[in-house]
């Protein structure tokens, strides 16, 4: 698996890594009806070193997390970087920490990189902030980071820290989503973060477009393949297509090891400039 180095984590992470929304259920509501095929698709994952995992306490009222921490076992801990959310209703400095230690729980061991899921509406910033630090003192995290943040709040966010920083964004991008290339994406760069990318299949559509179709026949790839190979040209962005079964999942490890052309990758982003963000 090819591998990026985030200065601010110190080590390399993989190129590639997996999301977990519907693995385990939806907002809130646990679902255990494929639970042993999605532990063995996340297994699976880790073993073709895609061993960068997303999940949250929201997904699937935790039992996302429980399954991750069911296909984590038995791999060597360091290995694998496993990625968990704290939703904003619980961004109260007490909640924070009871949401963390919870979350450390159904896991089975500490969190690599804890974040806030989305922005806090009714808390200050800075409490939720601070209590994310004292989750890494407590030793339930070892990093801490933010998601669903623009510039200014990223800014905002670091400014209230004092023993940690955010070494990572996770936001949305994908080619038909750019709204942070030319602001978050070069911002993480500089800053020796990682950029996570969510939804970087726009929810599987970009896996049926013609066009990317067309462009990876020449690479002997795929659509899936093109959309997130031209994300990770980015050096700082980590794409974490989710993959539900074996089939998905093999197809989106073919994203790594090869590099579109200059020429192609520039004609990709010029052709999807103009579409929606
Ligand atoms: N921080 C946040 O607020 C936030 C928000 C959204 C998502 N996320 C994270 O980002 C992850 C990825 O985003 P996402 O799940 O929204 O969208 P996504 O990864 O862009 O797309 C997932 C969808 O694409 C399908 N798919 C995956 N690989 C495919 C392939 N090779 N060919 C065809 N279809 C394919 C999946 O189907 P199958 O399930 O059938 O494989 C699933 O329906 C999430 O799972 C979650 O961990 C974070």
């Amino acid at each position: 698996m090819e591998r990026k180095y985030i200065r601010k984590i110190g080590k390399e992470l993989p190129a590639l890594g997996m999301g977990t929304w519907g693995i385990g259920g939806g907002f809130w509501t646990p679902d255990r009806s494929r639970d042993g095929e999605w532990v063995l698709v996340l297994r699976r994952g880790i073993e073709l070193g895609a061993s960068l995992i997303d999940t949250a306490e929201m997904y699937g009222g935790g039992h996302s997390e429980e399954l991750v921490g069911e296909a984590i076992r038995g791999f060597p801990r360091e290995e694998v970087f496993v990625i968990t959310k704290v939703w904003p209703t619980h961004a109260r400095r007490d909640d924070v920490l009871r949401s963390a230690e919870a979350s450390a729980r159904r896991l089975g061991t500490y969190i690599d990189l804890y974040l806030i899921h989305w922005p806090p509406t009714d808390v200050p910033l800075c409490e939720t902030m601070r209590a994310l630090e004292e989750v890494v003192a407590r030793g339930l995290a070892r990093f801490i980071g933010v998601s669903n943040f623009g510039l200014e709040l990223i800014e905002e966010a670091r400014s209230c820290l004092s023993r940690e920083d955010v070494v990572a964004v996770e936001n949305k991008f994908s080619l038909l989503d750019r709204r942070d290339e030319k602001t978050v994406v070069p911002y993480t760069e500089r800053e020796g973060m990682a950029y996570i990318a969510y939804s970087p299949l726009e929810e599987g559509s970009l896996a049926r477009d013609p066009f990317l179709a067309a462009v990876g026949a020449k690479y002997g790839k795929t659509a899936a393949q093109v959309a997130l190979n031209w994300l990770i040209r980015f050096p700082s962005v980590i794409p974490i297509p989710k993959a539900g079964n074996l089939r998905h999942l093999e197809e989106n490890l073919g994203a790594v090891g090869w590099r579109l052309s200059d020429e192609d990758w520039r004609m990709i982003s010029e052709k999807y400039r103009w579409l929606p963000a």
